[in-house]
């Protein structure tokens, strides 16, 4: 029997989630994220599963956008962060892809390369996140250059990046989406603005495009605190089995450093899935797994390739029963990936961008 570790993506999951992000914002035109290789999931794979309904996708870099162009996929192509470095260029042009604009280096070689066709451009302006982007003061200025280009540039949109659209309490978000929408109008610029708590959360941010991305594969930035964001469906399921059952002595310590200790007499079963396939080594004592669909709790240090759970209330479960990691067991019972990531004390981007390619993705659906 090989190894019984999988992670299972769910195509038509996906589906649902982008046209929930799609009904959300029925006067924007949604992007689908699909950088980080679709956060984990395989970006061909998600791309091919959504090419009929996502008018375009959004990746971090120029490879990425290459993997997608290689594999077929022909809608258009944005590259969040834009170009590393000017020779890129041509393989945008080449490839049809959008790029965003976050540096004057950038626009400077934008503006001295001549194009087949004038490309299409996201202006990135900082407007809180302080990560890339012009200060708005510049805006307007780099709009008109841009705008005064148009052999170079098509298309022309404003693009910013929320940092707190998830956070409960909205002030730093409201900052800076009044300082957006002021410069928009300003400009009378299309924008591109919202991410997935912003698409779920905030209709006021919605532009001309939305960016969701974590949503997509059925992670909820908003941890419930939303009517759309409870109807998100996972996508992955990390899936194994039980490869060996023990039982112990009340007082034996378990794994690596002994860290978890037999409260009473136990029986532990050992998981084929450890942090050398990205399950989170952080992950403490307690942290939920669906063993036969029902939840039991991590017991010790996750070792590189196997784990152990506490199944001392569960004496049906033995060799071979289902542990899902996260995602949907068999008897449709759901264990979220942001709980699994709150025990891990992370978020759910990490534990899913972090499935490593020992863990074979299998695809249904689409
Ligand atoms: C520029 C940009 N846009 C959109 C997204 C999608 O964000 P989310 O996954 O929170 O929807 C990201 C994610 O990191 C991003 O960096």
């Amino acid at each position: 029997m090989a190894r019984p570790l999988i992670a299972d993506i769910d195509l038509n999951a996906l589906r649902h989630n982008y046209c929930l992000a799609r009904d959300l914002a029925p006067h924007s035109q949604s992007v689908a994220v699909l950088k980080a290789d679709a956060y984990g999931h395989g970006a061909v794979a998600c791309a091919r599963a959504l090419e009929d309904l996502a008018p375009a996708f959004a990746v971090a870099c120029l490879e990425e956008a290459e993997t997608l162009r290689a594999a077929g996929i022909e809608a258009p192509i944005v590259l969040l962060e834009g170009i590393f470095e000017a020779p890129e260029l041509e393989r945008v042009d080449a490839l049809g892809l959008w790029v965003a604009v976050h540096s004057e280096w950038q626009i400077e070689a934008l503006l001295s390369f001549t194009p087949r066709r004038p490309i299409p451009v996201w202006l990135k302006v900082d407007s809180g996140m302080h990560r890339l982007g012009f200060p708005p003061a510049q805006a307007a200025d780099i709009w008109a250059r841009l705008q005064a280009a148009p052999d170079h540039v098509a298309d022309l949109h404003l693009m910013s990046h929320f940092a707190t659209a998830d956070a409960l309490e909205p002030g730093y978000f409201r900052r800076q989406l009044d300082l957006l929408n002021a410069l928009a109008k300003s400009l009378d610029a299309p924008t591109c603005l919202a991410n997935s708590p912003a698409t779920l959360a905030w209709p006021e941010a919605h532009g001309a495009w939305n960016r969701p991305g974590v949503m997509l594969y059925g992670s909820d930035p908003l941890e419930g605190a939303n009517d759309a964001s409870r109807s998100l469906v996972p996508v992955m399921t990390l899936r194994s089995e039980i490869i060996a059952v023990r039982e112990i002595d009340a007082g034996e310590p378990v794994g690596y450093g002994g860290r978890f200790k037999a409260p009473r007499p136990t029986r532990i079963g050992v998981v084929a899935c450890g942090y050398g396939d990205g399950y989170d080594r952080h992950a403490v004592d307690g942290t939920p797994l669906l063993v036969d669909g029902q939840r039991v709790g991590l017991a010790g240090k996750v070792s590189m390739d196997m784990l152990i759970v506490d199944i001392t209330d569960l004496p049906s479960a033995g060799i071979g029963s289902e542990v899902v990691l996260w995602g949907q067991a068999a008897n449709g019972e759901v264990l979220s990936v942001d709980e699994v990531a709150r025990y891990c004390d992370t978020i759910s981007y990490t534990l899913l961008t972090g499935v490593l390619p020992r863990a074979p993705r299998r695809y249904h659906g689409g």
